[in-house]
């Protein structure tokens, strides 16, 4: 294999959770294809994710994705230069049938393989699509495994300026729709109940608010929405319950973006901000218009990716792939899936914004 031979089309594979994904990007950036297939269908009746039937589904599925993201791309598969495949974090199984997958088809084509971190792939997905999108910039990462506050300050160089204490917010939206009796994922259908709601309605607490502690807390809140569904009508009441939900969650998360924007200052050393939102729950409006207001107010320059490059997909893990290569030209045949995978060297260390901006937390 050439290592550094020249690469025009970049193949992506994602399976770490429930939605088998192959993207296709050209290094021009445009995406060819982003083919996702989902398994809601295969879960729906267990009220969440199940690990092996998600692991067997990809299995049956990752073929069909292949095929339709060539046909989609108009390539053939020996046109591809490189494949990646998320490596983690994620559910072993799926993340298994991914690699797998993956690394024999970049060994039967004698092509580099890489296995890319899939936050990663969310939190750089906004440079595929944006070209004026130069590192540093500060990322707010809401899927459902994750709620970070990262300084992204280069390509792999990572600081977490905060994290969830608990829940992520996906999860959050996720359970509170499940005690709904709505089906999962939760956070789309919250949305769209949300739109006739009155989201000023329900009083629900927003944990850490207004804190100097950088980090985030969704469990009071969960609590909260629980006891109050126990003594009102769901039914009658459910646009309200939604909307009162979404709008805590935004408060919360534009609360501690407004934080972190001064710590990533102090980071940084200046007083320029890119902000970019990524990750599943980055498709909702209501949180990308909030931000939105914030980055106006503030005076810095915001970027969302599209609502299908928000979600897990393949494109994204393409694009990672491809930053990665074009700086390390390396090849990963021998990684093994890893289920727990963090994004910054600090994760395992205690607090280290707090360690960074001192016990009283950062001047307000
Ligand atoms: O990034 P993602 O697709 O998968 C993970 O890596 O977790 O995120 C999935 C999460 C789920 O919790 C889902 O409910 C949430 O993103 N989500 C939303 C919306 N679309 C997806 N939450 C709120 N509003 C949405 N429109
Ligand atoms: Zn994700």
């Amino acid at each position: 294999m050439t290592s550094h031979q020249k690469v025009k089309y970049v193949l992506g594979v994602e399976t770490s959770c429930d939605d088998t994904a192959i993207g296709i990007i050209d290094s021009s950036k445009n995406i060819k294809a982003n083919i996702v297939l989902n398994q809601n269908n295969y879960h729906k009746e267990f009220g969440g994710i199940v690990p092996e039937i998600a692991a067997r589904a990809h299995l049956s599925f990752i073929d069909i994705a292949l095929k339709k993201a060539l046909k989609k791309a108009k390539i053939k598969l020996e046109e591809i230069d490189l494949f990646c495949s998320t490596g983690g974090p994620g559910l072993i199984g799926g993340l298994i049938v991914g690699n797998t997958f993956c690394k024999t088809l970049a060994w039967s084509f004698q092509k580099p393989f890489l296995a890319i971190n899939h936050l990663e792939g969310h939190a750089l997905t906004a440079r595929l699509l944006y070209d004026d999108l130069n590192y540093p910039f500060l990322l707010l990462l809401v899927s459902g495994g994750h709620t970070q506050l990262i300084a992204v300050l280069n390509y792999g160089e990572y600081f977490r300026i905060g994290t969830t204490l608990d829940d992520s917010v996906g999860e959050t939206f996720d359970k509170a729709a499940k005690m709904m009796g709505l089906d999962q994922p939760g956070g789309p259908l919250i949305e769209k109940l949300s739109k006739e709601g009155n989201e000023n309605f329900f009083k629900f607490p927003k944990p850490l608010y207004k804190s100097k502690n950088p980090n985030f807390s969704f469990s009071g809140l969960k609590t909260a929405f629980s006891k109050t569904i126990k003594n009102v009508d769901i039914n009658i009441n459910k646009h309200n319950l939604a909307a009162s939900l979404q709008k805590t969650i935004s408060d919360c998360l534009l609360d501690r973006t407004k934080l972190a924007i001064k710590i990533y200052k102090q980071i940084t050393k200046s007083h320029k901000v890119n902000l970019v939102i990524a990750g599943g729950v980055a498709a909702n409006k209501k949180i990308r218009a909030d931000l939105k207001n914030l980055s106006n107010k503030e005076d810095i320059k915001f970027y969302v990716p599209t609502l299908e490059l928000c979600t897990d997909n393949g494109a994204m893990i393409a694009w990672a792939g491809f930053e990665r290569y074009k700086l390390k030209k390396d090849t990963m045949f021998n990684f093994k899936p890893r289920p727990r995978w963090p994004l910054d060297p600090n994760a395992f260390k205690n607090n280290p914004t707090m360690r960074l901006v001192g016990k009283k937390g950062i001047k307000a």
